[in-house]
C-alpha cells in the first residue's frame, strides 16, 4: 500500500482536527514587575514591550492582560532598597505585598502567582544570604527568610507561591511554614528544574538584580545536566511542591519531555527574557516574522510535555489562540 502522510495536512479544517498538541489560554501565565514610585510604566530596554509598573499603573498591564483571555500573572517585586539580607522581600509593607493587596483588590478574578526569591532585594544580587566570609551563600540561613517572604506573599493575597531561589530545602521550608500559618490551601510551584542560563540577561537589567560578584553557578544547575533535573524535581515533590518547572524552555525541551515523564504532577515552563529579547530582536531587524516564531514557539513547549507555559507573550499568544492560528 502507497503511504500518503499529506493526506491528512491537506485543509482546514482536518489540518486542527488531527493535532496532537493543544493549547488553552488557561495554560498561560503572564510575568509582571511591579516597582516603587507612582504614575511610573517604565519600559526594559532589553524587553521591548515590557514595562516597570508603580502599583498605581498595574491595570495597563492588567486590562489588556485580562482582554485577551489570560487571567494569572507571575509577580515580581522591584524594590527601591536593597540590604544585605534582602529584608524587603518579607516586608509586609514591601513592594510586592502592596501590589497583591492592590491588585486582589481591583481584580478579584486574577490568579496571582508571587515569585519568592530574596535576589531582587539583596544589595549583592545573590538568591540568597551570604555566609560569613562574604562570598559563599549560607543555604540554611536563608530558608526561613524565604518561607516568610511567602507568607507575607500569601497574606497579602497571593494565590500559589513559587520559590526561584535554588537553595535546597526551600520548599519544604515554605510548605510547613504556611502549613502552622493556616494557608494549607495555598499551593506551591517550585522552580526545581533552574538552569544556570545567560538567558536570564534581560530579567536581570529589568529586576537590576544581577549578582554583584562572582555567579549562581554553586546554586543553579549545569546545562549539562539531564538526569539532576529529574532529581530536583522528585525532590521537591517530596517536599510538598504541587507544581514543578522547567526553566528556561526553549533550550531545554530534552529536560522538560523527561522531568514531564518522570512526575505526576503538572509541570510548568517558564520561557524567560533572553528567549522574549531574542524573537523581538530578530523581528525588529526583519529577519523572522514574530508571531510565526511566538507561535511554534509556545507549541514546542506544550509539545515537550508542559502543562503550562509562563510567557512574556502571554497576551500575544492568547490572541493567536483566539484567531484559531495555533490551539
Ligand atoms: C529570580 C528569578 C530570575 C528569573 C526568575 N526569577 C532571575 C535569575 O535567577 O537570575 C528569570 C526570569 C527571566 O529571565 O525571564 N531568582
Amino acid at each position: 500500500m502507497v503511504q500518503r502522510p499529506r493526506r491528512l495536512r491537506s485543509l482546514q479544517p482536518l489540518r486542527a482536527m488531527v493535532r496532537e498538541t493543544r493549547l488553552s489560554k488557561a495554560s498561560l501565565i503572564y510575568p509582571v514587575f511591579v516597582r516603587e514610585g507612582c504614575g511610573i510604566a517604565e519600559e526594559i530596554a532589553s524587553m521591548p514591550g515590557q514595562y516597570r509598573y508603580s502599583v498605581d499603573r498595574l491595570p495597563a498591564a492588567v486590562d489588556r492582560l485580562l482582554e485577551s483571555g489570560v487571567d494569572k500573572i507571575m509577580l515580581f517585586g522591584i524594590p527601591d532598597c536593597k540590604d544585605s539580607l534582602g529584608s524587603g522581600a518579607w516586608d509586609e509593607n514591601g513592594i510586592a505585598p502592596r501590589a497583591l493587596r492592590e491588585l486582589k483588590r481591583r481584580y478579584p478574578e486574577l490568579y496571582c502567582i508571587a515569585d519568592v526569591c530574596l535576589c531582587e532585594y539583596t544589595d549583592h544580587g545573590h538568591c540568597g544570604v551570604l555566609a560569613s566570609d562574604g562570598r559563599a551563600i549560607d543555604n540554611d540561613k536563608t530558608l526561613p527568610l524565604l518561607a516568610k517572604s511567602a507568607l507575607a506573599y500569601v497574606r497579602a493575597g497571593a494565590d500559589m507561591v513559587a520559590p526561584s531561589d535554588m537553595m535546597d530545602g526551600r520548599v519544604g521550608a515554605i510548605r510547613s511554614l504556611l502549613d502552622q500559618s493556616g494557608c494549607a490551601d495555598v499551593p506551591i510551584m517550585s522552580y526545581a528544574v533552574k538552569y544556570s542560563s545567560s538567558f536570564y540577561g534581560p530579567f536581570r537589567e529589568a529586576a537590576g538584580s544581577a549578582p554583584s560578584f562572582g555567579d549562581r553557578k554553586s546554586y543553579q544547575m549545569d546545562y549539562h545536566n539531564r538526569r539532576e533535573a529529574l532529581k530536583e524535581a522528585l525532590l521537591d515533590l517530596d517536599e510538598g511542591a504541587d507544581i514543578i518547572m522547567v526553566k528556561p524552555a526553549l533550550s531545554y525541551l530534552d529536560v522538560l519531555l523527561a522531568v514531564s515523564e518522570a512526575v505526576n504532577v503538572p509541570v510548568a515552563a517558564y520561557s524567560v527574557s533572553g528567549e522574549y529579547a531574542m524573537i523581538k530582536a530578530a523581528a525588529r531587524a526583519g529577519y523572522i516574522d514574530e508571531a510565526a516564531a511566538v507561535c511554534e514557539a509556545a507549541v514546542s513547549v506544550f509539545r515537550a510535555g508542559a502543562d503550562m507555559l509562563i510567557t512574556y507573550f502571554a497576551p500575544e499568544i492568547a490572541g493567536y489562540i483566539n484567531e484559531g492560528r495555533i490551539g
